[in-house]
């Protein structure tokens, strides 16, 4: 079993093999900016890592842990245009730096790619890698749309909140797990328990983001740090802050996340001290830590040795920490 470091650098030379600039250049050259500005590579790793989990050599698995890395960067790019967002990894986002037309079509193109990159596996396993692919995209399309909807909504609850992430975050995390189980050829159980894993991990991956995306270190994150509470989303951090606030606290902040000022410092900093004060903070970290329980247990299930789960475990500890 190789390490979460090999995994990422054998994907990474496999990256680069296979994503070349070529014509029309205003086509390609976003493409290959944006998955050459780097990023954790969370996903392919984890495809990778199944395969081998299941003692299946990971390079067969390379080609769908590049499609899942290509479709998390196509979602990235018009997530960033429906965001609004200035910043991606610590450089401009391609709308920026190009247009928005260029990051739509880029975008589509990188989807397609995703999608060609299954045709490199036969029979029963391109069957099932399409089949969850679709899947899965269809729902990311769902979580994001839901997420834009929650902007202007001022009744948004937890469990729907929940489930936005779920969906637009979650499921991808599960299903680059599933791929490597897909690809291991091993029984639906299998493959199923190791989805399970992944979409808790994810829930609480998204969380985490949340949580950065108010209080991360701007010199750090790589995003513009505050790019939330601009953009009114209902976050988990913000849900709680109105749950646990005081009558005048949620009437400013539902005031707060009904406006777009110019200004927006006084706004972020306003914000953040009522997530602080309210104890949303504490609240959102409790609950990262609750869905990163939840994934350990579903390895419980598992039928795979003691160090292979403790490298899921030191996996999911490891997102825990993160501050990018
Ligand atoms: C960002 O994903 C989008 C979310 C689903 C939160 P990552 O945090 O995995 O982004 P990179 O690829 O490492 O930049
Ligand atoms: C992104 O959620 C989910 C998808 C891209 C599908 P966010 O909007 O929170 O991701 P970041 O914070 O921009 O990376
Ligand atoms: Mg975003
Ligand atoms: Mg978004
Ligand atoms: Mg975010």
């Amino acid at each position: 079993m190789q390490s979460i470091e090999v995994f990422r650098n054998e994907f990474i030379t496999y990256l680069e093999k296979k994503i070349k600039l070529k014509e029309p250049k205003n086509l390609y050259e976003p493409i290959v900016y944006i998955l050459g500005l780097g990023g954790k590579r969370l996903r392919p790793v984890l495809t990778l890592m199944t395969a081998e989990i299941f003692n299946t050599d990971y390079k067969k698995a390379l080609d769908a842990a590049l499609a899942v890395e290509v479709f998390h960067n196509f979602s990235l790019v018009h997530d960033d245009i429906m965001d609004d967002a200035p910043l991606r990894r610590g450089k401009s986002t391609v709308h920026e730096k190009w247009d928005i037309n260029t990051g739509i079509l880029s975008g589509d193109a990188m989807l397609i790619n995703a999608y060609q990159l299954f045709e490199n596996y036969d029979g029963h396993i391109f069957r099932g890698l399409a089949q969850l692919f679709s899947k899965t995209a269809i729902e990311v399309c769902e979580g994001q749309q839901y997420d834009v909807d929650f902007e202007t909504r001022d009744d948004v609850s937890i469990p729907e909140y929940l489930k936005m992430i779920e969906y637009k975050t979650a499921v991808l995390v599960g299903a680059a797990m599933k791929m490597g189980a897909i690809i291991a050829n091993v029984s639906e159980k299998e493959q199923n328990n190791i989805y399970d894993f992944g979409r808790y991990l994810g829930i609480a991956f998204q969380l985490q983001d949340d949580y950065l995306d108010a209080f991360g270190n701007p010199e750090t994150f790589g995003k513009q740090v505050g790019g939330d509470i601009i953009e009114n989303k209902k976050t988990f951090l913000y849900l709680k802050a109105l749950e646990f606030s005081e009558v005048s606290e949620t009437k400013e902040l539902e005031h707060l996340f009904s406006i777009q000022p110019n200004d927006t410092t006084h706004k972020i900093e306003t914000v953040k001290s009522i997530f602080i004060e309210s104890g949303a903070a504490k609240e959102t970290k409790k609950e990262i830590k609750l869905y990163t329980k939840k994934a350990f247990e579903v390895l419980d299930d598992l039928t795979i040795s003691e160090d292979k789960k403790m490298m899921l475990r030191t996996f999911g500890e490891g997102l825990m920490q993160r501050e990018v």
